[in-house]
């Protein structure tokens, strides 16, 4: 018998308020043709002034419990991927679990930025297979839109707010690939990249700061390393990508995700793809996906998926999970 962490519910939560390409036009040298063509974006969602991640998180949250039918208190922890905490301590986790009213187990953050859901899967995983907890709550959630330097074009377009969320629970399996459950998990980072993605503010600042990209440095990273790691958790499985039902990218640029799927010889018809609706929510996205490839028809019990995020650190990585 092997302990398998299975998906038993999922949800999500976008902001009220939707911005799309043409309000950019307003007040920067830039155009709706022009973020489409380069990134696939149509529109992002952005939080109202006073919403935090941690609101997004829990609207998620619960929107995920309701579709496991099960309650807070049937938790044992919350893992919670964020780069945008409301505060830089305590973690938004735990502002959640107040929020939901679970008065038991354990919250806490990971921060791996845009691979970030990746990274909480992975511990969510070991937490349960390890016997450590029986039900885990994995949230994705950003704010990224207060990290944003309005002047600068080449970033402010592209990103959004946003949360998704997934209840796994510890059910028995096989431990053969046609177990439901995470299947195999693979997971890099090489802090040399710094450079190229990062937040110019912190503790060591005062400030929040700001975000910068070298956009076609983080392209080049991107395409190369998301296709090397998929092949890597396939081969954990001895599965090849023609097996896989689903690819649910990390959703930060829809040229990203065409060459990655090309690279990889997966048919886009077998992609889900959500960038063109909220832009880059960095850990919110795979969720995101995931619950709206689920409420699309798409995702069905049973299938096979592949999710892939990379994201500043570098921090990158690949989950295969059936759903
Ligand atoms: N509107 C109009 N022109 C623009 C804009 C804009 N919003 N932004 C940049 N430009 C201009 C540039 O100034 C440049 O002009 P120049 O040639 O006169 O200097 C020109 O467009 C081309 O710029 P490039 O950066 O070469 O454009 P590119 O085709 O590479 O597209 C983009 C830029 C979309 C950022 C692309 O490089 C990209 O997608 N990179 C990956 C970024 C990404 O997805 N990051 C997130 C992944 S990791 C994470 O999620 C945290």
């Amino acid at each position: 018998m092997t302990i398998r962490a299975v998906v038993r519910g999922v949800g999500h939560y976008l902001p009220e308020r939707v911005v799309p390409n043409a309000e950019f036009e307003k007040s920067l040298d830039t155009s709706d043709e022009w973020i489409r063509s380069r990134s696939g974006i149509e529109r992002r969602h952005f939080a109202a002034e006073g919403q935090t991640t941690s609101d997004l998180a829990t609207r998620a949250a619960r929107a995920a419990l309701a579709d496991a039918g099960i309650g807070a208190s049937d938790l044992d922890a919350i893992v919670l991927a964020t780069s945008t905490p409301d505060l830089t301590f305590p973690a938004a986790a735990t502002m959640v679990q107040a929020a939901l009213g679970m008065e038991g187990g354990f919250a806490f953050d990971v921060q791996a930025v845009c691979a970030g859901f990746i990274y909480a899967l992975a511990n969510a995983n070991a937490l349960i297979v390890s016997g450590q907890a029986r039900r885990v709550l994995v949230i994705g959630a950003e704010t990224f839109s207060r990290l944003m330097d309005w002047e600068d074009r080449s970033t402010c377009v592209l990103f959004g707010d946003g949360a998704g969320a997934l209840v796994l629970e510890a059910q028995e399996g096989k431990g053969i690939a046609a177990d439901r459950g995470i299947l195999a998990v693979d997971l890099h980072s090489d802090g040399r990249f710094k450079d190229i993605l990062y937040v110019d503010g912190g503790v060591s600042t005062g400030t929040s700061g700001h975000l910068r990209m070298q956009g076609r440095e983080v392209f080049r990273h991107a395409v190369e390393k998301l296709a090397a790691t998929a092949e890597t958790a396939l081969e954990k499985l001895g599965l090849s990508p023609g097996e896989i039902d689903w690819l649910v990218p990390h959703q930060a640029n829809l040229r990203i995700i065409k060459g990655t799927a090309q690279k990889m010889g997966i048919p886009l018809d077998r992609v889900v793809i959500t960038v063109q609706d909220h832009g880059n929510t960095s850990a919110a996205s795979i969720p995101l996906a995931l619950s709206i490839g689920k409420e699309r028809g798409q995702i069905r019990t049973g299938d096979l998926l592949l999710l892939e995020a990379i994201g500043g650190g570098l921090t990158w990585g690949a989950v295969i999970l059936r759903w």
